[in-house]
C-alpha cells in the first residue's frame, strides 16, 4: 500500500508522515488517545505503518498543487492507494486579503488532487477545517449542520470539501498545534519570558488538537476508506484565553498572568472574522464505535513535556512565533498557523 501525504512539511503533515512510516510522533502515546486508535485496524494489502506501508509526502516547492498538469503526472508516477491532502493555505488573515489564492491553494487544488486520485483509483482524505462554521450555535457542530463559513479562508476550505465528492473523507478538526511548526503552545512558550501581561480573546470558544493524536486518527480512516465528514477534534473545549492559560500552567509559569479580552478590543481588528463557537461534535467517529481522542489538556501536557525534553528554542527552527509580548500586526496577518498567534493588545493599553 501506498500513501502520498500532501503538506507534508506542515505541522500535521510532519505527524502524519510519521504515524504512517511506524514512528511514533512525537507527543503522542504510543498509539493515539491511550493506544488504541491504531490497535486492530485491517491494513489493506497486507500492509501497515513500517511494515510494507510506503509514506510518499511532497509539498512546495516539490509539487505546486495548483498546477493541475504537474499534479496529474505526480500521481500517475507514484501511483498512490490514498491521499492525505493536509496541504493548504492556513494563513486565515492572509487569504482574507487574497481571494484568489485563498480558492487556488483551498479549493482548485483540491480539485486537482480529487481527480488525479480518480484517475489511479486513490481514496482522497481532505483535512478542513472548523471556520467553515459561523459560530453562532449554542452547542457544538455536528458533520450535518450547515456550514456557513464567515472569512474567505472558511469559504475556500468549504469549497475544497464540496471538490471531494461522496466517495472522499473530510475531517474537520480545529486550533491545530503539534512539535513541530508553529502554533499557540509555542507563541504562549516564548511570550512566557516577557514580562506583563499576556492578553488573549476570552469570546472565541474552541478545542486545541494535537497532530500527535490526530494523525493517527486520520491513519485509521485511511486503512478504513470510511468516506463522508468527520469531525476530528481533541477532547474538551476552552477559549484562546483559557488555552493560553493552561499552556503556562503545564510549563510551569504563573497562569494568572493571562488575561481575557474581547475580540472587539483587538486593536487593530483581525481582518478575518473567526467564529465565536467552532467546537466540533466529533459523532461521526463517536456514533461509529470509534475510541475518542484524548482530552485537549492531556494532549497539552504531552506536547509540553516534549518540547521541554527537546530543550525546544519554542520559537524554533520549524517556524517562529512573534517577538514579544503583543504580536506585532505582520506576524498576526501572515502567519502560517490556521489560528495565528491570538495575542493582541487591546485598545487604549
Ligand atoms: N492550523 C490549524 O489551526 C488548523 C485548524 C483547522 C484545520 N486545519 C487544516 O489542517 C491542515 C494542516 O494544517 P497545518 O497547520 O499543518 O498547516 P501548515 O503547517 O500551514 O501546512 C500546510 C502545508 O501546505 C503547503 N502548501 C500551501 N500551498 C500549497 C500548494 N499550492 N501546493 C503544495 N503545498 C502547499 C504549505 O506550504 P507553505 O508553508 O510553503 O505555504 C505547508 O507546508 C490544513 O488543511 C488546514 O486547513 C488547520
Amino acid at each position: 500500500m501506498r500513501v502520498v501525504v500532501t503538506g507534508a512539511a506542515g505541522q500535521l503533515g510532519r505527524d502524519l508522515v510519521d504515524v504512517l512510516s511506524g514512528r511514533e510522533p512525537v507527543g503522542g502515546t504510543g498509539g493515539v488517545s491511550g493506544g488504541a486508535v491504531l490497535d486492530g485496524v485491517a491494513w489493506p494489502h497486507g500492509a501497515s505503518p513500517g511494515h510494507g506501508l510506503e509514506v510518499v509526502g511532497t509539498d512546495l516547492p516539490e509539487l505546486d498543487l495548483t498546477d493541475r498538469a504537474a499534479v496529474r503526472a505526480y500521481i500517475e508516477t507514484v501511483r498512490p492507494d490514498a491521499v492525505v491532502h493536509g496541504a493548504a493555505w492556513t494563513a486565515v488573515d492572509g487569504c482574507e486579503g487574497d481571494p484568489d489564492r485563498a480558492f487556488a491553494a483551498n479549493a482548485l487544488a483540491t480539485r486537482h488532487v480529487v481527480e488525479a486520485a480518480g484517475r489511479v483509483g486513490a481514496h482522497v482524505v481532505y483535512v478542513s477545517t472548523d471556520y467553515v462554521f459561523d459560530g453562532t450555535s449554542s452547542r457544538p457542530y455536528l458533520e450535518w449542520d450547515p456550514p456557513r463559513p464567515m472569512s474567505v479562508y472558511g469559504r475556500s476550505k468549504h469549497a475544497g470539501e464540496l471538490e471531494v465528492g461522496p466517495r472522499g473523507t473530510v475531517v474537520r478538526t480545529s486550533w491545530v498545534c503539534g512539535f513541530h511548526g508553529a502554533n499557540m503552545v509555542k507563541t504562549v512558550l516564548r511570550l512566557a519570558g516577557s514580562p506583563g501581561p499576556l492578553r488573549f480573546v476570552g469570546d472565541q470558544h474552541g478545542s486545541p488538537t494535537f497532530t500527535a493524536d490526530l494523525a493517527p486518527a486520520i491513519a485509521r480512516l485511511v486503512a478504513e476508506r470510511r468516506p463522508g465528514v468527520f469531525h476530528l477534534t481533541n477532547g474538551g473545549a476552552t477559549t484562546w484565553f483559557g488555552f493560553a492559560q493552561a499552556v503556562l500552567a503545564a510549563a510551569g509559569h504563573d497562569s494568572a498572568r493571562v488575561e481575557p479580552i474581547a475580540t472587539a478590543d483587538l486593536d487593530p481588528p483581525r481582518p478575518a472574522p473567526r467564529p465565536a463557537n467552532s467546537v466540533l461534535d466529533n459523532a461521526a467517529w463517536r456514533l461509529s464505535g470509534l475510541p475518542a481522542l484524548a482530552d485537549w489538556n492531556d494532549a497539552l501536557g504531552r506536547l509540553v513535556a516534549a518540547l521541554g525534553a527537546a530543550g525546544a528554542d519554542v520559537a524554533g527552527a520549524d517556524g517562529a512565533g512573534p517577538a514579544g509580548r503583543a504580536a506585532p500586526a505582520a506576524d498576526r496577518t501572515t502567519g502560517r498557523a490556521d489560528e495565528p498567534p491570538a495575542s493582541a493588545v487591546k485598545k487604549g493599553i
